[in-house]
């Protein structure tokens, strides 16, 4: 019998989810730190839920599309997720702007990973933005999140390297083989309490940089 205390985990999705599965696949493990309890989507038609069905864990869409503004979409989220006795939200994939109010009630208990080594290339488009800028080195952030978008303390990042001929799909295949290793290694830190939050930054219970898997590189 594991005594590892689970954190109870919802991942919000919005597609393809295959940063879910990652994030499942590593759940499994009698000593990781989270317990993946509820997987949400705001689009219905998202792949990712039917995977998370099949593998037991409830799943359901919060269709935005029935929601008068962001606001109320938000209320109806947060019930879902309250309702499950949720600790932390993991989003994966989940192409919604969240609204302050949200954030805020979920601070310090809500992470994101986002396509680029934040805090360069926001937004959409990041593997166009890296080459469009002539990095050599790009690739995922896992962070805090706060209200500003593709903002907030940085928890582990994974670089890879840029090549010639790289273009936007052939740096987001590369770029996704490091988001399934550094996400679920991102969440178990933070869900074991060994990454928290410090005035604003990300602080590592050992007191040094951060244990190996904070950084990753191929
Ligand atoms: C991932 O590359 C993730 O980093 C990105 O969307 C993809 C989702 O893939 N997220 C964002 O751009 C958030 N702004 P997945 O559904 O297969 O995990």
């Amino acid at each position: 019998m594991s005594t590892v205390q689970k954190k109870r985990v919802a991942i919000l999705i919005s597609g393809r989810g295959s940063n879910m599965v990652s994030l499942i696949e590593a759940a499994k493990a009698p000593d990781y730190p989270a317990e993946i309890v509820l997987v949400l989507s705001n689009r219905p038609e998202a792949a990712g839920l039917d995977y998370a069905a099949q593998a037991g864990i409830p799943a359901r869409a919060v269709d935005h599309r029935a929601y008068p503004d962001r606001a109320r979409f938000d209320a109806a989220l947060d019930a879902e997720l309250r309702a499950a006795g949720i600790e932390l939200v993991v989003l994966a994939g989940f192409m919604r702007v969240l609204t302050p109010g949200f954030v805020e009630s979920w601070a310090g208990r809500m992470i994101n990973i986002h396509p680029s080594l934040l805090p360069l290339f926001r937004g959409t488009q990041t593997h166009g933005q890296a080459l469009a800028a002539g990095v050599r080195l790009h690739g995922c952030t896992v962070h805090y999140v706060v209200p500003e978008l593709d903002a907030g303390p940085i928890v582990a990042q994974g670089a890879v390297p840029v090549r010639a001929g790289d273009d936007p799909d052939s740096l987001a295949a590369r770029i996704l083989v490091q988001e399934h290793r550094l996400y679920p290694a991102a969440l178990a830190l933070v869900a074991s309490g060994r990454a928290r939050l410090e005035d604003g930054r990300v602080v590592f219970a050992d007191g040094t940089d951060g244990p190996d898997g904070a950084l990753l590189t191929l």
